[in-house]
C-alpha cells in the first residue's frame, strides 16, 4: 500500500525534481500538492505545479491547493538561480483550463481521509504549516510525520552565513513548527549540500525513456550554469527529503531540539538545543551515502514503469 504524501512546495527546479521522484515511486502516492511563496511567488509556484503535472501526465492527478506567501517585504527569492519562472525557463506550458483549489482544503481533506498515515513533505518556507498550527492544530496532528527540507544546523547557510532559504523566508512559522512536538524529520543543508548532480547525470536523464527524466534534464540546465561557486553542478536539496522517505537506510540521523532565530542578524538560524528538557526534539538528518543515493535517484527517475 503506497504511503500517502502531501507535497508542500515553492516549486523551484529542485522541488520539481523532488515531486517527480515522489510520483515515480511506487512506495508513495502524492495525494495533494500545496504551494507556498519562496523560490517564486505563490501564484507562479502554483502554475509551476500545474506545468509539471501536465508534463508528467500521471494516471491520477493530485489536487493542487494554492497556499500562502510570507509577507515580509524585501524577502529574497531564487529567480537568479532557477530563472524568472522558477523552473529554469524550460518552456513548459501552463495547461489550458487548469484550475487549483485552496491549500487549507487539501490539508483538511487528505489528513481526514488518511489519519495517522499521511506524510507531509515540506520543501519550501513553512508558512502553510505555521498557519495550520495556528488555525487548526488538531488537524496537523493527524499526520504520521513531517519531513522538512530546511535549516543549516552545523554548516553555513545559503541566504546568510547562518540561515538557510526556507527557514529564513518565514522564521516565525519555522519556529512554531519545529517546536510543535509533532513527529518531524529535518533535512538541512548539512546533508542536502552533499548531493550534487553533474553533466553526466543530466545526460543520463536526457537519454531516459521517461517523461520525468527528460523533463528534469531540460529543467536543470539553467540552474547548473548558475550554481553559486560551483557551476556545472545541480544541488537536488528537496529530492533528498523524498529520498529520506524512500531509502532511510542510506541516511544517518540524530535527535535534538532545534531553535529558530526569528529576527536580527541571526534571522532564520537553526540552532541545536542540547540538554534542554522543555524543548521538543526532532530527527535531524546529517549524512547520506551519496553514491548509492544518486544511483537510486537516477534508476527510479529513468525506470520504465514510470513511462506514462
Ligand atoms: O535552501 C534550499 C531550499 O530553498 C530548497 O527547498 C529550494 O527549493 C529553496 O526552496
Ligand atoms: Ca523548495
Amino acid at each position: 500500500m503506497p504511503h500517502p504524501v502531501i507535497f508542500d512546495t515553492d516549486m523551484g527546479v529542485d522541488d520539481a525534481f523532488a515531486l517527480t521522484l515522489a510520483m515515480a515511486a511506487n512506495a508513495l502516492e502524492v495525494v495533494g500538492i500545496c504551494t507556498v511563496g519562496g523560490n517564486v511567488g505563490v501564484d507562479q509556484a502554483t502554475a509551476n505545479a500545474g506545468r509539471c503535472l501536465a508534463a508528467l501526465c500521471p494516471t491520477t492527478m493530485p489536487p493542487v491547493g494554492r497556499g500562502r506567501d510570507p509577507s515580509d517585504a524585501g524577502l529574497p527569492d531564487a529567480t537568479s538561480i532557477f530563472g524568472a519562472d522558477g523552473l529554469g525557463e524550460c518552456g513548459l506550458p501552463v495547461p489550458a483550463g487548469w484550475a487549483c483549489g485552496d491549500a487549507q482544503t487539501v490539508y483538511e481533506t487528505m489528513l481526514s481521509r488518511h489519519p495517522g498515515e499521511l506524510v507531509v513533505v515540506a520543501v519550501g518556507p513553512l508558512t502553510n504549516l505555521g498557519a495550520l498550527l495556528d488555525e487548526n492544530p488538531s488537524l496537523l496532528a493527524k499526520a504520521q510525520r513531517l519531513v522538512i527540507m530546511g535549516g543549516a544546523v552545523f554548516c553555513p547557510g545559503n541566504v546568510t552565513p547562518k540561515a538557510e532559504f526556507n527557514i529564513y523566508r518565514d522564521p516565525i512559522a519555522a519556529a512554531k513548527v519545529l517546536s510543535s512536538g509533532l513527529p518531524i524529520t529535518l533535512v538541512p543543508l548539512d546533508v542536502t549540500r552533499k548531493v550534487a548532480l553533474d553533466e553526466s547525470h543530466r545526460a543520463h536523464l536526457a537519454a531516459s525513456s521517461t517523461r520525468g527524466g527528460r523533463m528534469l534534464a531540460t529543467m536543470i540546465e539553467y540552474p547548473m550554469s548558475r550554481e553559486p561557486g560551483r557551476p556545472g553542478r545541480f544541488l537536488v536539496h528537496d529530492a533528498v527529503a523524498v529520498g529520506v522517505l524512500l531509502w532511510p537506510e542510506l541516511f544517518l540521523q540524530t535527535r535534538m531540539a532545534v531553535r529558530v532565530a526569528v529576527d536580527g542578524p541571526d534571522r532564520g538560524r537553526t540552532v541545536p538545543v542540547v540538554g534542554s528538557r522543555e524543548s521538543s526534539p526532532v530527527s535531524v538528518v546529517l549524512s547520506v551515502q551519496v553514491t548509492d543515493f544518486v544511483e537510486n535517484l537516477l534508476e527510479l527517475l529513468c525506470s520504465e514503469e514510470f513511462v506514462v
